[in-house]
């Protein structure tokens, strides 16, 4: 996170218990060169200052939003109500349900106000930074060449992996 420089991906979570894997999309961010920032705001115990920041996302030059959180886990589609911007939806784990309540709660939003949902946990949380990159990349180059390189970089691994050496063929 650079604080000197208009964020262009938000990430917004319900509690400060969900940083543990929110912080996967703010580092994929980072490794990707896409300016951004992490926020704290809950769609229930805040909800004032949840439509103040994402009112005033588009001014602040912020292209879109990330939300994570857990069990009702509303604040994606309360975000989404106030704001164009696109909205990718991370669902926590945890809870009586370990996430599967805020996956539900996300991925069915009802007609009209979509939230582009991932999957829950640190893997939907990487996934909706990458999304992100590839929305991006759409109209900045530099993201562009940065995402195709960490999906290239991505390959050689894969293509580099092994089995052990009796198992081998
Ligand atoms: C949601 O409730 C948060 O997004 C979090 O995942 C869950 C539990 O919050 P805490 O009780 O840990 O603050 O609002």
């Amino acid at each position: 996170m650079d604080n000197d420089k208009t964020a262009l991906v938000g990430v917004v979570m319900g509690s400060q218990s969900d940083w543990d894997t929110m912080q996967h999309a703010n580092r994929t961010l980072d490794q990707l060169g896409i300016s951004n920032e992490a926020r704290v705001i809950s769609a229930h115990r805040t909800p004032d200052l949840l439509e103040q920041w994402i009112g005033s996302a588009p001014e602040r030059g912020m292209k879109i939003i990330i939300a994570g959180a857990g069990m009702a886990a509303h604040l994606a589609g309360v975000a989404a109500a106030k704001t164009c911007l696109p909205v990718l939806a991370v669902p926590m784990p945890g809870g009586a349900l370990n996430g599967v309540d805020a996956l539900y709660a996300m991925v069915q939003m009802p007609k009209g106000i979509p939230v582009g949902t991932v999957a829950i946990g640190k893997s939907g949380a990487i996934n909706a930074a990458l999304l992100a990159a590839s929305i991006l990349s759409l109209t900045d180059e530099t993201i562009a060449a940065s995402y195709r390189e960490f999906r290239e970089e991505q390959t050689r691994q894969g293509e580099a992996n092994s089995v052990p050496a009796e198992y081998a063929t």
